[in-house]
């Protein structure tokens, strides 16, 4: 399907995400303080490059792992139906385990992966978003850290896509039809 033309308006800059994800890098350390392994678990795709920051700046004993949920196709709305396309490799019975998110928006996602884990019984389940829209929430979530509430906007960089384009922006904006 032929995009309409857009442009990228920046919302974030990637100083300020760089400020903020060493602030909660803290909040995470004292969360998880004494951790004997936390698995870190990325949701493919969209929070790679949040995750690759994140990490680096925990002083904590990590083993990172992904998984992938069903998401919007390349549309600009929820699916609502949320299904498991790639599970953990690793198994998190008894185990410290973050997961992060690049973006809340309706809440389907994380409220259906966070329910799922859970049933496979972890330590401790903790959620970590970098961006949250809660004027869009269909769903009683809340992830339990959150690096920004934006507006209802569509946005795009620092790993997350529009039809699968502009992941690779450093700073985080928000599409605008030309
Ligand atoms: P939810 O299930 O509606 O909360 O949607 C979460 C997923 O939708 C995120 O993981 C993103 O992949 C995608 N998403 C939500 N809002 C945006 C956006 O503004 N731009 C790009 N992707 C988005
Ligand atoms: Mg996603």
């Amino acid at each position: 399907m032929p995009q309409r033309p857009y442009v990228i308006d920046q919302m974030i800059s990637a100083k300020s995400i760089a400020a903020r994800i060493e602030e909660l890098s803290h909040v995470l350390q004292d969360e998880f303080n004494g951790t004997n392994k936390l698995v870190v678990v990325g949701l493919l795709r969209g929070s790679f490059v949040f995750i690759a920051d994140l990490v680096r700046e925990l002083d904590l004993p990590i083993e990172v792992d992904f998984l992938e949920a069903s998401s919007y196709g390349d549309g600009m709305e929820s699916s609502r139906e949320v299904r498991i396309l790639k599970d953990l490799r690793g198994a998190i019975e008894n185990r410290d385990v973050l997961v992060v998110e690049d973006i809340v928006d309706t809440g389907h996602t994380l409220n259906h992966v966070t329910k799922m884990l859970l049933t496979r019984n972890p330590a401790r389940l903790k959620s970590v978003a970098l961006l949250d829209k809660p004027s869009r929430r269909e769903v009683d979530f809340r992830a339990d850290y959150v690096g920004f509430d934006i507006p209802d906007e569509f946005v795009v960089g620092y790993g997350i896509d529009f039809a699968q384009r502009n992941r690779n922006l450093p700073y985080i904006g928000k599409v605008r039809f030309t």
